[in-house]
């Protein structure tokens, strides 16, 4: 994981940040205050991350890009999104054609560079579908999709919600389930406790514990009873029940065709790992993270790793099968990332370029921790981006 900057460290907030976060803040502690005085993780991240006008996603703030808060794989490296077009040209190659969806396109970077890359291996999409979440980043990806030639440009469309029609094609989400809200919880003595969030007598949020909920508790236990040893007592981590509806509406849409997940995150007997004790909660600020999620509220980026086990059985739960699981290194190596590496002609952009591949795939840079994971309908496979490593034995 990426280590925590301690509180001391952390790039102070601007007079205009401090001014929303405390209005963000005042919001939820309104909304804690209508519930009782205590609310669950995953209202307090979706309200911190999306309630309108206020939530980091929703508000007018840079988020990703050396501007912002983080950087993701497709604004890194042109690279990443020739190699996902290529993984893309495959899967279209199956079903005869057909669409891309893509869930949560940032600034629409990764968008650009597939549609550029299927053009070049005659391999287009008839459609590019975006469905996207925060109206601000729909905004910035509709500039760069306008840069693009019209003949690329016009297949791309937005949509405001899921698709009703069945589709046959890609579906395409990257960091997009770690920013799905989630739950946290401890383990207590007594059982499993949800860890909410309260206020303080001095009027600041603070992590307070309850009970957890039912559908919270059934869904601990589930996991707890499939591990091989109990979790220690204050263990604390996190757990997304939104990972089964994603996955479920994905596959009512997805006729044939594939699904691929990249993200960071773990099967799931790694992600509860009784040495994993303090969870995989990240927040982002300033190209900074840390642990605090009560902190810079509206301001910073939070995040929780994927557990990819949750993923795999929400899938065969949907009928979807699960084609494919790897590093994102071997699924970049598999899809031929260092073939476009030494196509690169001029000496310095080649060298930019096998800088930028190295942080893609190095362990201790984005090659390890994140990974892909490929679901599909009516479409056998193999998938080039494993050609290299199949984890799928691990999940
Ligand atoms: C961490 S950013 C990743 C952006 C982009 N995919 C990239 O890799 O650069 C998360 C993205 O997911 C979007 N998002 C979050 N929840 C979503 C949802 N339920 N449906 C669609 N997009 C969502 C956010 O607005 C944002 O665009």
């Amino acid at each position: 994981m990426t280590p925590s900057t301690p509180p001391s460290m952390l790039p102070p907030l601007t007079p205009e940040e401090a001014e929303h976060s405390a209005r963000v803040e005042a919001s939820i502690r309104r909304r804690i205050a209508e519930a009782g005085g205590w609310i669950d993780f995953e209202t307090f991240m979706e309200l911190a991350l999306y309630a309108p006008g206020l939530g980091y996603y929703s508000a007018g703030s840079a988020k990703l890009g050396p501007a912002g808060d983080f950087i993701t794989a497709p604004e890194l490296s042109e690279l990443f999104g020739r190699c996902v077009a290529r993984q893309c040209a495959e899967i279209l190659a199956e079903t005869g054609g057909g669409d891309i969806v893509e869930f949560g396109a940032g600034t629409g970077r990764m968008a650009a560079v597939v549609l550029q890359a299927l053009a070049e291996l005659d391999a287009l999409p008839e459609r590019y579908a975006i469905l996207e979440v925060s109206a601000d980043l729909g905004a910035r990806q509709r500039e760069r999709i306008g840069e693009l030639p019209p003949a690329l440009a016009e297949r791309v469309i937005w949509l405001d919600r899921w698709p009703a029609e069945p589709v046959r094609g890609v579906v395409l989400a990257n960091e997009v389930l770690d920013a799905l809200a989630c739950q946290r919880f401890v383990s207590r003595p007594g059982g499993i406790q949800a860890l909410g969030v309260g206020v303080a007598p001095e009027g600041h949020l603070v992590a307070l514990e309850r009970p957890a909920e039912l559908r919270l508790a059934a869904a601990c236990e589930a996991i707890l009873s499939g591990l091989p040893r109990p979790l220690p007592e204050g263990y604390r981590s996190e757990l997304c029940l939104r990972v089964e509806p994603w996955v479920r509406g994905v596959a009512d849409f997805l006729e044939r065709g594939a699904v691929l997940i990249l993200d960071y995150g773990l099967p799931r007997s790694h992600y509860y790992h009784p040495d994993r004790g303090e969870g995989t909660l990240r927040c982002h600020f300033k190209h900074r993270a840390h642990d605090d999620p009560l902190a810079r509220v509206g301001v910073q980026d939070i995040t929780a790793w994927v557990d990819f086990t949750r993923v795999a059985e929400a899938a065969d739960a949907a009928g979807l099968e699960v084609l494919g699981f790897a590093t994102q290194a071997a699924f970049l190596l598999g899809t031929g990332i260092e073939a476009l590496v030494a196509r690169v002609g001029d000496p310095a952009a080649r060298a930019r370029a096998a800088s930028e591949a190295r942080q893609l795939l190095l362990p201790g840079e984005m090659g390890e921790a994140f990974k892909v994971m490929a679901l599909g309908r009516e479409c056998s496979g193999p998938l080039r981006g494993y050609a290299h490593q199949d984890l799928r034995v691990s999940l």
